[in-house]
């Protein structure tokens, strides 16, 4: 038995997260945590919402509420709609835990005492009438270099030149629009990951089973002129974790918080002592310390593709520096972008489905099948309500769904409820029982790479061959001449109905919980050998009809929804 470690990125708590979210990270991750558990092996996977940062702080004044109560709100809300998809998190924690705060402050400090922190000073924008420091992307302004009039503080839009915030002409603040700004002197802790670039570099060139997406993005980011410069890991915000050194104050640092982006992936270990304090688990540190058991453990990240630097250098730059014995990532699962409907998904703009519309639409399981079988693994993706339509209507309803109806349905009125004898399988059940061996065996390879399309396409072929098996077979016209061999042919089909469970509850949770229902069993076992798998029912076994396992989608309402989403979500 393996053990697998698997962390999601944590998706911010400024909201609901939209269906591209949804497919970049916490599903895909899912699908791996729910395969590895269903082979036997031992899974701690984990998530959290990422609560630091000014656009939390932005998003709750917005709201008219505290921070911390915004926080805790939309937690909550996001742990809802994360159990609407059924995503099975062990822990879903949050980075304002007590775990993160004290965690991310020791580690602060062991970089420190590593040598790997400098002090610097630097001038910033402070708003009087804001009483707040300005982060660059909430200043606007008059572009020097084309005269765009809302050239932001880090970069204009119109014409693309990286500005510097002093660079603009009449700069105001984009919270409340005062100009009443001014330079100010301040102090700021910075990491020194250029130090480590030759660690780094090693330890990424030594991952040659990685995605390309992965360590193409992390080999630019190295190799780039402005590559691993050392980074600012402190910001003037209220809202964040205090700067100190491990629980010593920081001469100087008073007031001041770490970067969100500093503390949010060591919430990847806080959270595991969450999981344990929570009374979920015993023992945190034999997933997390290699001198505590970790070295044993598989980690698994999974994030979208503007993740990757953070988890492949600036993350691996705190873990490697503290110098202690930290388990580190050992395979990244990055994803591209899906698109929605001829344009991007947009949490600022609104744009497209978000997660709790979606479960006002159609079950998660309608959802996750098509979200992963589409997954924008090889590049970007785009969702469209037709094709949707389609996957569904064809996939799940015509294919999966219409097997297990037309199998218990006949059985029921032919047979009654248990499952009947027959004689020996034939030829033609030996042929299909060859050909899924060989199937599932590809299944397994392509969930182990995580290739999440391939093993859509291979689960789908895979149900595919017993539709073809039973239109072949045809019990309903055997049934006449040779009830014997009608009845073994719905013996191997009742059976199969088990073992399509058993396979497909990674990517269709809830109607695999259904048919094992409906076939009245628990044995969940992963196949061995596909001859042993299709006996688990014995002759006799009572079984009933379940309810329409996938109904399809009407042209109508595939109108309606395009009409109803193609707005702006306020
Ligand atoms: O992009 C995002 O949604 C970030 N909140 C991801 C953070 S992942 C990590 F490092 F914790
Ligand atoms: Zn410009």
């Amino acid at each position: 038995m393996a053990r697998h470690l698997i962390t999601s990125a944590i998706p911010y708590i400024n909201g609901i997260k939209h269906l591209g979210n949804l497919v970049g990270s916490q599903l895909p991750a899912d699908l791996f945590a729910r395969y590895q558990r269903g082979r036997g092996h031992e899974v701690l996977f984990l998530c959290a919402t990422d609560e630091h940062g000014t656009p939390a702080e932005l998003a709750a004044a917005k709201a008219g509420k505290p921070v911390a109560e915004y926080c805790a709100e939309m937690h909550e809300t996001q742990a809802e709609i994360a159990r609407g998809f059924r995503l099975s998190f062990d822990h879903f924690g949050r980075s304002s835990s007590p775990q993160n705060h004290r965690l991310t402050q020791a580690f602060a400090a062991r970089l420190d005492e590593a040598g790997l922190i400098e002090e610097r000073v630097e001038t910033q924008i402070y708003s009087k009438a804001d009483g707040r420091y300005l982060p660059d992307r909430y200043i606007e302004g008059t572009c020097p270099n084309c005269g765009f009039e809302s050239a932001r503080g880090d970069q204009c839009d119109n014409c693309t030149k990286q500005l510097d915030p002093v660079d603009l002409i009449e700069p105001r603040s984009v919270i409340s629009g005062s100009t009443d700004l001014e330079p100010r002197e301040t102090k700021h802790l910075y990491l020194r990951q250029s130090k480590m670039r030759g660690e780094l570099s090693d330890w990424i060139d030594s991952k040659t089973d990685w995605p390309v997406l992965t360590t193409s993005i992390a080999r630019k980011w190295l190799n780039d002129g402005d590559g691993l410069q050392d980074r600012g890991i402190t910001r003037d915000l209220d809202w964040g974790i205090p700067v100190r050194k491990g629980e010593a104050e920081w001469p100087g640092m008073e007031g001041k918080v770490f970067y969100v982006w500093f503390d949010a992936p060591i919430e990847y270990i806080a959270c595991a002592q969450e999981w344990v304090d929570a009374g979920k688990g015993e023992d945190w540190e034999r997933w997390w310390r290699t001198d505590k058991g970790a070295d044993d453990v598989r980690y698994t990240q999974f994030m979208g593709k503007d993740n990757v630097p953070f988890h492949t250098l600036s993350f691996p730059a705190t873990i490697l520096g503290s110098g202690e014995p930290w388990k580190l990532v050992d395979y990244i699962k990055s994803f591209n972008y899906l698109n929605y409907d001829g344009g991007q998904f947009s949490t600022s703009r609104g744009r497209g489905v978000f997660m709790d519309q979606a479960l006002e639409v159609l079950p998660a399981d309608y959802w996750r099948w098509w979200l992963l079988s589409h997954a924008p693994e090889s590049s970007d993706a785009e969702f469209t309500w037709e094709n949707f339509q389609q996957s569904v209507n064809k996939d799940l309803a015509d294919v999966l769904g219409n097997f297990v109806s037309r199998v218990t349905k006949f059985c029921r009125s032919k047979f009654g409820e248990e499952v009947p004898a027959g004689g020996a399988h034939g030829d033609r059940e030996l042929a299909l029982i060859a050909d899924l061996e060989r199937r599932v065996r590809a299944y397994e390879g392509h969930m182990d790479a995580i290739e999440v399309r391939k093993a859509a396409a291979e689960l789908r072929a895979i149900w595919v061959a017993g539709n073809e098996y039973l239109q072949d077979a045809a019990p309903w016209a055997s049934f006449k001449t040779d009830p014997e061999a009608a009845a073994m042919q719905i013996r191997l089909a009742l059976n199969l109905i088990r073992l399509y469970a058993v396979l497909s509850a990674p990517f269709i949770p809830d109607a695999s919980a259904q048919l094992m229902e409906a076939m009245k069993i628990d044995d969940d076992a992963w196949p061995g050998n596909v001859t042993e798998a299709l006996s688990v029912l014995p002759v006799g076994h009572g079984f009933a009809v379940p309810d329409v396992t996938f109904r399809k989608i009407t042209d109508e309402e595939r109108a309606d929804w395009h009409a109803r989403f193609a707005g702006i979500r306020s």
